[in-house]
């Protein structure tokens, strides 16, 4: 698989990075691993699919995020608005630290892991609303142009499993995420099989996309990642899809009028978008 980073530039920056977006709590888990044992753990996280979630991928995702919206936003007094965060929380804890006179935003469907995210994110320094509702009615919550940067961090394959479970009418709000996920991922298969994927999908991802950019200031940035965890490919998710997922939606956006493909120089295209407005 292409890698999701350069490996040198990673392994240097671990421990640094390590201190600064780490909690003293977590800093402790970090130091209980030995530094080959880190060096192994960048490895793999970087070159394969993720099969283990560990305070040395938490690292490195803050860190990276940090990066990219200091990329596409120096300044400080950022609005970030995270779609289908679940309860990851690496966004608002990076923005904690790096963008500290900020607002994060998130939405989400899922009540379980909205409840989460919320009690994640109620001790950090920064200002946290969280809006429990689908995204494509954000409108309704936030102003006009209001937003600086929408961020999809691992979100576009949940963003779509969720579009085919409305489709199908099976429930991914009242219903536990990964007990789902087995469905989600025999209805993605049936597009594949079905060559119905682009068909069923594009329309409500790109309106989706057009309720956000209503919100997104004028020059504000849409940010996309994927990576690919093992446990989707363990459990029959299409490996074409799964690991070309940012290349296909990148096809879609195209049809946006109001939006274009920024390139952003150390993101590789086919983990990263960037849409400017
Ligand atoms: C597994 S969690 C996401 C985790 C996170 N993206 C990550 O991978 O680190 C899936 C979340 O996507 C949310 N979701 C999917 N489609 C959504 C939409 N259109 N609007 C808001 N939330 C959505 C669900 O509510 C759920 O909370």
């Amino acid at each position: 698989m292409i890698p999701l980073d350069n490996l040198e530039k990673c392994s240097t920056h671990l421990d640094e990075h390590a201190a600064r977006y780490l909690s003293p709590r977590e800093f402790e888990e970090y130091t209980a691993i030995s530094g080959s044992e880190r060096s192994r753990q960048v490895r793999a996280l970087l070159e394969r699919p993720i099969a283990h979630f560990t305070i040395v991928n938490e690292v490195y995702f803050r860190a990276r995020w940090a990066e990219a919206l200091r990329a596409v936003h120096p300044q400080q007094g950022l609005v970030l608005l995270e779609v289908a965060s679940g309860d990851a929380d690496m966004i608002p804890q990076m923005m904690a630290r790096d963008f500290p006179h900020s607002r994060y935003l998130a939405a989400n469907t899922n009540q379980k892991l909205t409840a989460s995210l919320r009690t994640k994110t109620r001790a950090i320094p920064v200002d946290v609303a969280v809006i429990e509702g689908d995204a494509v009615a954000v409108g309704r919550h936030l102003a006009p142009e209001s937003v600086d940067v929408v961020a999809f961090q691992h979100g576009v394959n949940d963003v779509l499993q969720a579009i085919l479970c409305d489709q199908a009418g099976v429930d991914t709000t009242h219903a536990d995420w990964m007990a789902t996920l087995p469905r989600m991922i025999e209805l993605v298969r049936r597009e594949i099989d079905r060559n119905t994927f682009e068909q069923n999908l594009k329309p409500a991802f790109l309106a989706l996309l057009d309720q956000l950019l209503k919100v997104l200031k004028p020059g504000g940035l849409i940010v996309m990642n994927h990576y690919m965890f093992q446990l989707d490919l363990d459990w029959g998710y299409p490996p074409a899809l799964w690991e070309n997922l940012i290349p296909i939606v990148r096809t879609w956006t195209k049809d946006i009028p109001v939006a274009r493909e920024a390139s952003v120089e150390g993101f590789a295209p086919q983990w990263w978008l960037f849409l400017a407005k």
